[in-house]
Formats: C-alpha cells, sequence, structure tokens
C-alpha cells in the first residue's frame, strides 16, 4: 500500500508518456497522493490537462514561470514528496541526470532533491543498449537511485526489444516494494566498517593495504535503504559518504575500534574493513631521516586490537547478528571456517582476494556465506549487488529472531 505516500512524478518525453494518466490513476488507488511535472517533450504526448485531471493538482511545467515560482517553487516541489518517480524516463533525461544539468523545472527539480528517485526508463532498444545509456544507468545506481524495468517487448517504433516502459501497474508495486523495503529495517541499528586502516611509522608514512571500501560501503548503503538507522566507521577511502549514513573517518586501528564501540548499541555490526593486523610499536614523533653509515629502520610491530572480535565478545553490549568478512587467498571457505570460530561472530562473508581477481580494487566480488548453519555459495555479483542481498539476509535474520521473540 501506498497511504499517504507523496509521489512527485516527472514526465519526460517519450511515447510511453501515454500511459502516465493511467499510471497516476493507479497510484492514488492504493493511496498515494501525486503532483506531476511535465517536460516540454512529455508534454508533446500527454496533456496538462490530462495529468491534472488525474491527479487532483495543478502540473507544473514550467521553470521560469513567475506563478508557479512564488505558488511552489523547484526546491519546494520536492521538498513536499516522499519520493520522486522519473516515468517515462528518456534516455536524453537520463544524460541529464546524470550529468547535473538544470535547463528545465523537471531537472532542476531532479537536481536539487534530496528524495529517493525511481526510474522507469523508456526508449527504443538500441538507445537502451547503447554504452552511452548503460554507463549512464550505472552511474545513476551508484548514486542510489532504483531502477524499475525497462521491460522487453514490441515497442512503438516497430522493433522488439529491452527498452519498454514497464506497465504502470508494474511500476505501482515496484514503487510499493520501494516503500516496504525503505521501513523494513526501522527502528533498528546497524554498524558497519570499511576501508583500510593506516597505521603510522612517523608523521609522514604509514602502513596500509589495497581495500577500496567499496563493499563495506555498499553494505551500509544497502542497510540504510532497508530503514537502519546506520553508522558507517570507515579508513580512508576515495568513496563519496554514502547519503544518508552516518559516517564516522579514522584512520588507525584503535582509532576504528573505539569508534566502533561508541556506536554500540547495535542490532548488526558488520565488519568489512580490511584491518591492519599490526601497527608499529613505537611511532617516531618526528620524520625518520637516513643517516649515513646506519641502515633502514628496524620496525617492532605489535598487534592491533581485534574489532570483529571484540563486537562478538558475549555480553549486553554485543550486536545481535555479527557479520565478518574474510579476504583469503587460497583454501577460502575453509580458512573462512576457522575464522568464524575464532572471532565469535555469527556469519562470515568469505572471499578470494587473490591479485588474478581483481576484487580488491574491483568492482566485483565473488563472496561465500558462511555460518553455523552451513556454506552458500554466491554468483559473481557487483559490490552493489553483494550489499544489497547480504542487507536483505540481515533483514531476514532480524526478522526472524523478533518473530520468535514475540
Ligand atoms: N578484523 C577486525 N580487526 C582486526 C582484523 C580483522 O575487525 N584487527 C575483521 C575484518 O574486518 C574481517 C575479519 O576480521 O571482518 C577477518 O579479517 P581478515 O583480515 O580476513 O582476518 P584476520 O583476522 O586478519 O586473519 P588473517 O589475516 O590471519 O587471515
Amino acid at each position: 500500500m501506498l497511504d499517504g505516500k507523496r509521489l512527485l512524478l516527472i514526465v519526460s518525453g517519450g511515447i510511453a508518456a501515454y500511459k502516465c494518466p493511467d499510471l497516476v490513476r493507479r497510484l492514488r488507488e492504493r493511496g498515494a497522493a501525486v503532483r506531476c511535472v511535465l517536460t516540454r517533450g512529455g508534454a508533446e504526448f500527454v496533456t496538462p490537462l490530462a495529468l491534472g485531471a488525474v491527479s487532483e493538482d495543478k502540473v507544473y511545467q514550467d521553470l521560469f514561470s513567475l506563478t508557479d515560482e512564488n505558488e511552489m517553487g523547484h526546491i519546494n516541489l520536492s521538498r513536499q514528496a516522499d519520493a520522486l518517480l522519473v516515468a517515462p524516463a528518456t534516455a536524453n533525461m537520463m544524460a541529464k541526470m546524470c550529468h547535473g544539468e538544470a535547463d528545465d523545472l523537471a531537472t532542476t527539480v531532479l537536481l536539487a532533491t534530496d528524495k529517493p528517485v525511481l526510474v522507469a526508463p523508456a526508449m527504443n532498444v538500441r538507445m537502451w543498449e547503447h554504452a552511452a545509456t548503460q554507463a549512464n544507468v550505472e552511474t545513476l545506481k551508484a548514486r542510489g537511485i532504483t531502477f524499475i524495468g525497462p521491460d522487453e517487448g514490441d515497442m512503438a517504433c516497430g522493433e522488439f526489444g529491452m527498452g519498454r516502459m514497464s506497465e504502470p501497474l508494474d511500476i505501482v508495486d515496484a514503487v510499493a516494494s520501494f516503500f516496504r523495503d525503505r521501513s523494513r529495517l526501522q527502528g533498528r541499528r546497524a554498524l558497519v566498517t570499511s576501508g583500510p586502516t593506516y597505521e603510522p611509522i612517523d608523521p609522514v608514512r604509514y602502513i596500509a593495504n589495497r581495500s577500496s571500501g567499496k563493499q563495506g560501503h555498499a553494505i551500509a548503503e544497502a542497510l540504510n535503504g532497508l530503514g537502519t538507522e546506520t553508522t558507517l566507521v570507515t579508513g580512508p577511502t576515495r568513496l563519496p559518504d554514502p547519503p544518508g549514513v552516518n559516517v564516522v573517518h579514522v584512520e588507525t586501528a584503535r582509532q576504528m575500534l573505539a569508534a566502533c564501540e561508541a556506536a554500540l548499541p547495535a542490532d548488526v555490526a558488520v565488519c568489512a574493513a580490511a584491518v591492519a593486523d599490526w601497527r608499529v610499536e613505537a611511532e617516531a614523533t618526528e620524520k625518520l631521516k637516513k643517516s649515513p653509515g646506519v641502515g633502514p629502520p628496524a620496525l617492532v610491530m605489535t598487534e592491533n586490537p581485534d574489532i570483529l572480535r571484540a563486537l562478538s565478545e558475549p555480553g549486553n553490549r554485543r550486536p545481535g547478528l555479527v557479520v565478518g568478512f574474510a579476504a583469503e587467498t587460497e583454501n577460502v571457505v575453509a580458512h573462512a571456517q576457522a575464522k568464524l570460530d575464532r572471532k565469535g561472530c555469527d556469519w562470515i562473508v568469505a572471499n578470494d582476494v587473490s591479485p588474478d581477481t581483481g576484487t580488491f580494487a574491483g568492482d566485483a566480488n565473488t563472496v561465500h556465506l558462511i555460518s553455523h548453519d552451513g556454506v552458500e555459495d554466491w554468483p559473481r555479483l557487483s559490490k552493489k549487488a553483494v550489499g544489497t542481498e547480504l542487507a536483505l539476509r540481515i533483514a531476514d535474520a532480524l526478522e526472524a529472531v523478533a518473530g520468535n521473540a514475540s
């Protein structure tokens, strides 16, 4: 159901726009309030009169209309919505969204919004399959935009293939399940660690590792998408902070542990960071210098705290579900199973990080989910998809525990 949800429907210029009055009607039947923004192209296929009649609201079209800006304004249009739905989203509209263009009301609202955006693409099959469109889709997905369709089928241009806008009822179902997912873990708290740690040698040098943080960040984003209040404790990465997530930036393992402890209590903790096992025992306070006749310094190392093990310690501060990662280069599953016992956590996500897999810096991951119940081998997935899948598994597990308790 969409009771009380306020949707801003942005209709851009594709033939599928003729389905929009029906889409508005179906959304409203499920309880949503729908307000429409119509682009100049969209108005070639559907009239503002039709959209206004079915939405029972004014249809907004012109960025530079003084009356519109005084009455509502492009910022308020987004502020007064729970989500924005772009349907149909043409190839051109997606390209503009990708590049942050704001040359009309629709694109300006999309650039100015901090609300979730859903996109139902509609275009000719070759436009959909074009490398430019596919790259734009990936970029928009990486920014957290949700795609609905497109579907495969006969097209208005007489061709057959992928690119047809999903049917209004399917779009309505997808919007409903989007809102359901977003509140699935409402009221729960999640803690995620991500990235490498930097362990200082002296004020200018440090020991680090190749972790990009992509997997941990994707997990935090996915958990946040299910409605958890999420804290991401991350070592230095090149990644932007995931929107809506409380991000704590740290450098060393000891700082990471302190930040994790400060983020407790949590219902779930996922330790995806590649924490340095050792640090230099005595960090030099001044930069180490070369001296003639004296060789390189001998660095004495000491063990870092094990954050995953600390979080897994029994006690009332222990998160209900603790998930670790195992980065292995050989005997992946066997090593990971041993790690599950050694660390005391509930699940281990094991991945092969041998150089030939490209896992560390890359965008994809092949993982095995190991619990006390057994091993599940997942297919090779993007790190985003691993994040989404893991978040859904976590939701299932937390809901099962809550169900048993009640
Ligand atoms: N981890 C941690 N703190 C550490 C070391 C590891 O929290 N000081 C966590 C990682 O975030 C990961 C899990 O422990 O979830 C396993 O990390 P990994 O580097 O694979 O294992 P190690 O414990 O370091 O064991 P080894 O290096 O011997 O494989």
